[in-house]
């Protein structure tokens, strides 16, 4: 049986909201083990004014207004910008239409931001990044000593068996290849949650029903997050496609405070970033004598969502 945690886990996390990037923002503010201690935006789903614009939006509705939200980069480290608008819609957030913002983007850039905040608290803030991993690559660029800073540093990106960006290559490596090799080639461990284990939590049918029974915040903000895009493609595919859309980013948060639910297998990591048609694929080498990473394969699906959906529960609750 679970028991949680002594103290609240610190996170900072460096994302592209993006309906499931805002799905795992909701799990970090809800759960009362997470302390998210800073938020920073990346340009990746849509670009940087939209995430940064949606992550200022959300910090209101979702009431953590008292942690800082600092901007980062809008164009990857080579290459043109690539975005995910026909996933995330125009605005990033799908259908969900959030009030304007009224409260100030920190004048901070967020490479400084996270510098700095690891830097005031080593071994205690565990990094999470859910968009292209440019901002974390300009970061240990200019300070290579926050690989050690971190308590620990999870992705949501990569695969080890196919992409969607490409049939190779997972989005946010893909947004950004260069930068996600800097990253897999510091010295730290990256724990690294690609696509084989998040396409394995879809928010199915059964879930969206048990969600919907939590009330006014699953109806205008949970569920439309959570089936846009499965709604759009639904029409055009064979239901058996469809399964349900995967809430890839919340495994990134989750594994953080429940890294029970994971069944992981350590490998060593590399980025292709000139193949003609492999660019920004994860090579994951399972048998290294030497990982880089720890790569989660298994998700426990049910212990998953019961936990997912018990935080959301709390949070629709006070928002009732
Ligand atoms: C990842 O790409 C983005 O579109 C999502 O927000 C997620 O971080 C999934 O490949
Ligand atoms: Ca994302």
């Amino acid at each position: 049986m679970w028991h949680g945690c002594p103290m609240p886990k610190k996170i900072l996390l460096d994302c592209d909201p993006g309906l499931d990037d805002a799905l795992a923002l909701l799990l970090a503010q809800g759960d009362s083990n997470i302390e998210l201690v800073g938020v920073t935006t990346v340009g990746g789903n849509v670009g940087l004014a939209r995430t940064t614009r949606n992550a200022l939006a959300l910090r209101e509705y979702l009431h953590f207004e008292n942690v800082p939200v600092a901007a980062g980069a809008g164009q990857p480290l080579l290459g043109e910008r690539r975005d995910a608008s026909h996933v995330h819609g125009e605005s990033g957030l799908g259908s969900t239409v959030l009030p304007e913002p009224v409260l100030a983007v920190d004048d901070r850039h967020a490479v400084d931001f996270l510098i700095e905040t690891l830097r005031a608290a080593p071994g205690a803030i565990h990094l999470v990044a859910t968009g292209p991993l440019t901002n974390i690559a300009l970061a240990l660029q200019k300070e290579p000593a926050i690989a050690r800073w971190v308590a620990s540093f999870t992705i949501m990106g990569g695969s080890f068996t196919r992409g969607n960006a490409t049939p190779a290559a997972e989005f946010n490596i893909y947004a950004d290849p260069e930068a996600a090799r800097v990253v897999f080639d510091a010295d730290w461990q990256v724990v690294m949650i690609g696509l084989d284990l998040t396409l394995q939590a879809l928010a199915t049918g059964a879930v969206v029903e048990r969600l919907g029974r939590l009330g006014a915040l699953a109806h205008e903000f949970i569920l439309p997050l959570a089936t846009f895009w499965a709604r759009a493609n639904q029409s055009g595919a064979s239901t058996s496609e469809w399964d349900g859309q995967a809430v890839h980013d919340v495994c990134a948060v989750a594994h953080v405070v429940r890294p029970d639910l994971f069944s992981s297998r350590p490998a060593r990591v590399q980025v292709e970033t000139t193949g003609e048609f492999t660019r920004g694929m994860t090579v994951v080498d399972f048998d290294s004598a030497s990982p880089n990473a720890i790569v989660p394969v298994m998700l426990d699906v049910a212990g998953f969502w019961a936990y997912v959906e018990h935080i959301y529960s709390i949070v629709a609750g006070q928002h009732a």
